[in-house]
Formats: C-alpha cells, structure tokens, sequence
C-alpha cells in the first residue's frame, strides 16, 4: 500500500557540498549546499537562495570551490549551513579549519576537505526554479590519501556523507554494492 506525502523535494541521497568563495577583503566563506551537483562532464549547477553571502561572492568574484564534506568535519559542515557571512564575520574562522587561494579560480580551497572542484562562472540563471549558478569545472584537486594505486579517488577513502531531506539527518555512506554498467548486464542477453 502506497500512500501521498504531497509535494515534498524528496530525493536521497542528497550530497553534502561546501561551496567556498571570497568576499570583501578576501575573506573566505563557506555554505552548505545540498541542492547543487553535476550537470554536465565540466558543469556543475548551484541552486542557491540569491541574499545568501555566497550568492553576493559568486557574482563578485566570478568563482568558487565546491568540496566534498568528510565525516571528520561533519560539525563545521553542518555550521556551513546554520550561519551566515551576512551576518557572522568570522564565520570561517570560527570553524577552526583553514582555507588557500586556488591556483586555477578566484576562490578559496579548504584544506581539510579532502575533493574539491575548482569552479568559474559560466552563467547565472533566474527562472522557475529561482537562481542557479552554472560553474564550469577548471580543476579537480584531492588529497593523496584518498587516491587509489592507480591515482583515481576511491569513495571508501572520501568518509563521505550525505544528507537526508526527510528528516534532517547525516548518514554516513556505507558499503559498495555493485558495479555500475555492470550490475545490470544480465538482463541484455
Ligand atoms: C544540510 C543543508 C543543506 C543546505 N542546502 C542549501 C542549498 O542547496 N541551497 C541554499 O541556497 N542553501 C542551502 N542551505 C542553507 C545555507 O547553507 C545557509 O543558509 C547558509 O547560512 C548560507 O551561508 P552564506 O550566507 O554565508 O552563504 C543548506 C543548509 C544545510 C544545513
């Protein structure tokens, strides 16, 4: 039995993004972004509320650094998400954690992430949906402990997490289950 839970921006997982960016003088902030991810082999599309401090940044600037949390930083992502560079001026300083100037983009890299695309801006977009910043990806970094021995990322090392828009919560990515283009084979023959 199936039953209607109504109009709810239901889909899981949803990712855990830390979009990074300078604003005046140079200081760093950092947003929690769930709503964002690939939307072609080099794009990347942030569907972001327009007054946030980042916002403000992105159009500023012309650039951004989109990591990907690890369970280690699981409180200074979250806090990414609860406070604003609107409002909180040392909100990246607060978090502990350190930040570089990318060598490829005007934005910031965190250090303690441990993937991050260096992004530029490819378009701003308003339209149904709201705004939407289409960055184009000039760069991948990632630290060496999350490479396997043939230098791709392996998501066991990540200590990724996503987030649950149905009730709010963190969950750890858990075990490999299968194999993509592969899994599925045997319903070709
Ligand atoms: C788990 C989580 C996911 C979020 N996803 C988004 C999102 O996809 N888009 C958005 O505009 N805000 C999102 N937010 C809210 C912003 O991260 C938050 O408003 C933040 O304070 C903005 O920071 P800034 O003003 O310094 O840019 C999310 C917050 C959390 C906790």
């Amino acid at each position: 039995m199936k039953k209607d839970l109504g109009v709810k921006p239901f889909v899981f997982p949803m990712p855990v993004l830390m979009i990074a960016t300078y604003g005046e003088n140079d200081t760093v902030d950092v947003m929690n972004m769930a709503w964002g991810g690939i939307s072609a082999n080099n794009m990347v599309a942030l569907n972001i509320t327009e007054s946030h401090k980042t916002s403000k940044n992105i159009k500023e600037r012309g650039a951004f650094t989109l990591s990907i949390a690890d369970v280690d930083h699981l409180a200074e992502a979250d806090f990414f998400g609860i406070a604003s560079g609107n409002k909180m001026e040392d909100k990246f300083e607060r978090s502990g954690l350190h930040a570089v100037k990318s060598k490829n983009v005007d934005a910031p890299v965190v250090e303690e992430f441990p993937l991050t695309l260096e992004c530029k801006v490819a378009e701003l977009q308003h339209d149904a949906g709201g705004f939407r910043v289409l960055g184009e990806i000039v760069n991948v970094i990632a630290d060496e402990k999350v490479l396997d021995e043939n230098g791709n990322v392996d998501p066991t090392k990540l200590n990724a997490f996503v987030f649950d828009q149905f009730q709010s919560g963190y969950y750890k990515i858990g075990e490999k289950v299968g194999q993509a283009w592969s899994s599925g084979k045997k319903f070709m023959e």
